[in-house]
């Protein structure tokens, strides 16, 4: 099974992925273990969907977490591992949703196989990542893990309520993407400090942290859809408005616009069949209307908030190893804004 991380940083996250190279390389080979099967269809099937690797964020999150206030040890990787097999699972299943082909640079699991396939393999991998966690003899962290992988299906299935809802407001669209996407980068970096050793006050600084690296995460995850490039990215762009997901651009957008623009806007999200002009013509409506931007500065506002509380768990003194954790971390969280990938 080719399983192997490719993901190539760009130049600022290098050091963030150089520091914990030698636990992402643990990862691949924890999870290409747990992955086989005997059944050779099985095994290419589980495998599939990690045969680029995706950039493993959570991963790296739980690592350099566990560094900024301790050591790693085995049980940062077997929660890695869980994380990333959850996240893997989730986007197997996001994307019979979206109807989405590319993923990870390859077809995605619906389009190589079949939905019936995909939606069982995103099952598989969803179960196996409970069962490895029952492994750590800690229930803090099954439920943790559990919890995390929960709140992210209920946002996905939130998310779908609310599919065609132009009214739906900002703080339901935070209350989407922050069960969706930002729970499990909020226990990624929460696990990553625990056991890390971490006291139970830093514990959930970390975790505010990953959360509010999450929300930013996810509102770029929305704009890039929207003016992003597929060849960077790597998987399908432009299913949002095609699906009538209304993303922060959207909801500000429609929130704000006059009487006349908002009606023109809804009346091409509204066509049976919106052409790519159609979506072309809303997206230079948002951004002439300056929400594209809106967005990214509240994307902004979640990162400076996410390091604050980084910032309130710095140690007075810290090895040379805990600064250039925190460095990276920093630096993630910078990423996420400046990202194309
Ligand atoms: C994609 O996550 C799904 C979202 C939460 C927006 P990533 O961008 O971290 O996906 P991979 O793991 O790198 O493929
Ligand atoms: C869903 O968000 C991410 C999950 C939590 C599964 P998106 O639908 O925006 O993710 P992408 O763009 O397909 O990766
Ligand atoms: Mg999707
Ligand atoms: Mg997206």
């Amino acid at each position: 099974m080719d399983s192997i991380c490719s993901f190539t940083p760009p130049a600022a996250l290098a050091p963030a992925y150089h520091l914990a190279e030698g636990q992402l390389q643990e990862l691949s080979g924890l999870i290409e273990n747990r992955l086989r099967h005997d059944n050779p269809f099985l095994e290419e099937v589980f495998g599939y969907g990690f045969r680029l690797g995706g950039k493993r964020l959570r991963p790296l999150l739980v690592f350099l977490s566990g560094k900024a206030v301790g050591e790693v040890k085995e049980d940062h990787l077997r929660a890695a591992a869980a994380l990333e097999m959850i996240h893997t699972g989730t986007l197997i299943h996001d994307d019979i949703l979206d109807g989405a082909n590319i993923r990870r640079h390859l077809q995605t699991l619906n389009i190589r196989w079949d939905p019936r396939t995909a939606v069982l393999a995103g099952d598989c991998l969803l179960t196996q990542a409970i069962h490895l966690t029952t492994e750590i003899d800690d229930t803090t962290c099954y439920r943790s893990v559990a919890l995390a992988c929960r709140k992210t299906c209920e946002g996905e299935l939130l998310q779908t309520a609310l599919q065609g809802e132009f009214g739906m407001t900002e703080d339901d669209y935070y209350r989407v993407i922050r069960g969706k996407t930002a729970s499990l980068l909020e226990c990624s970096a929460r696990l990553g400090a625990y056991f890390g050793g971490a006291s139970a006050k830093c514990v959930e600084r970390f975790a505010f942290y990953g959360q509010g690296l999450g929300m930013a995460f996810q509102i770029l995850d929305d704009l890039l859809d929207l003016e992003g490039e597929t060849e960077s990215m790597g998987k399908t762009l432009g299913t949002d408005l095609i699906n009538r997901k209304p993303t922060l651009p959207l909801i500000l957008f429609l929130a704000n616009a006059g009487a006349a623009e908002r009606e023109r806007v809804l009346s091409l999200l509204n066509k049976d069949n919106p052409t790519s002009e159609d979506l072309a013509a809303v997206t230079g409506s948002l951004r002439d209307a300056g929400c594209l931007t809106a967005a990214r500065r509240q994307a902004e506002r979640f990162v400076a908030d996410a390091l604050a509380s980084l910032d309130k768990t710095c140690p007075v003194m810290m090895t040379a190893e805990q600064t250039d954790a925190y460095a990276a971390l920093e630096s993630v969280a910078n990423f996420v804004l400046s990202r194309n990938c």
